[in-house]
């Protein structure tokens, strides 16, 4: 199973609960403990100016999209061995489809 459009509302009030403490989404925001995510559809792994990725996170080196996201989010560090994003994952499929509708709109 992949993505599928899911409730964008529901997906924000996931990305405060279990994102925001460590990602900005608005442009020009800064990095916090992970980087700033605007823009993030369409831009290759590891692309954010300045900010100190792991080589694992840099190397990945795929696109990231809704797709890519929907695999990723359900379990970082099995998509990312080596990634230091402190994160367990989003183990409902319904879950990461509604926060990766709100992310899709939220970080244009
Ligand atoms: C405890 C802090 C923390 C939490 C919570 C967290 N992240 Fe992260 N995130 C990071 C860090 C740190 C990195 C950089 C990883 C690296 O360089 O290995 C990262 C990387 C990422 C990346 C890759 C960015 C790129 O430019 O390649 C995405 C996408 C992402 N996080 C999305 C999310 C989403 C969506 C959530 C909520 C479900 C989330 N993160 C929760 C810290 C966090």
């Amino acid at each position: 199973m992949g993505f599928s459009e899911g409730d964008a509302k529901k997906g924000a009030n996931l990305f405060k609960t279990r994102c925001a403490q460590c990602h900005t989404l608005g442009d020009g925001e800064g990095n916090k403990i992970g980087p700033n995510l605007h823009g993030l559809f369409g831009r290759q792994t590891g692309s954010v100016p300045g900010y100190a990725y792991t080589d694992a996170n840099k190397q990945k080196a795929i696109e990231w999209n809704q797709d890519t996201l929907f695999e990723y989010l359900e379990n970082p560090k099995k998509y990312i061995p080596g990634t230091k994003m402190a994160f367990g994952g989003l183990k409902k499929d319904k879950d990461r489809n509604d926060l990766i509708t709100f992310l899709r709109e939220e970080t244009k």
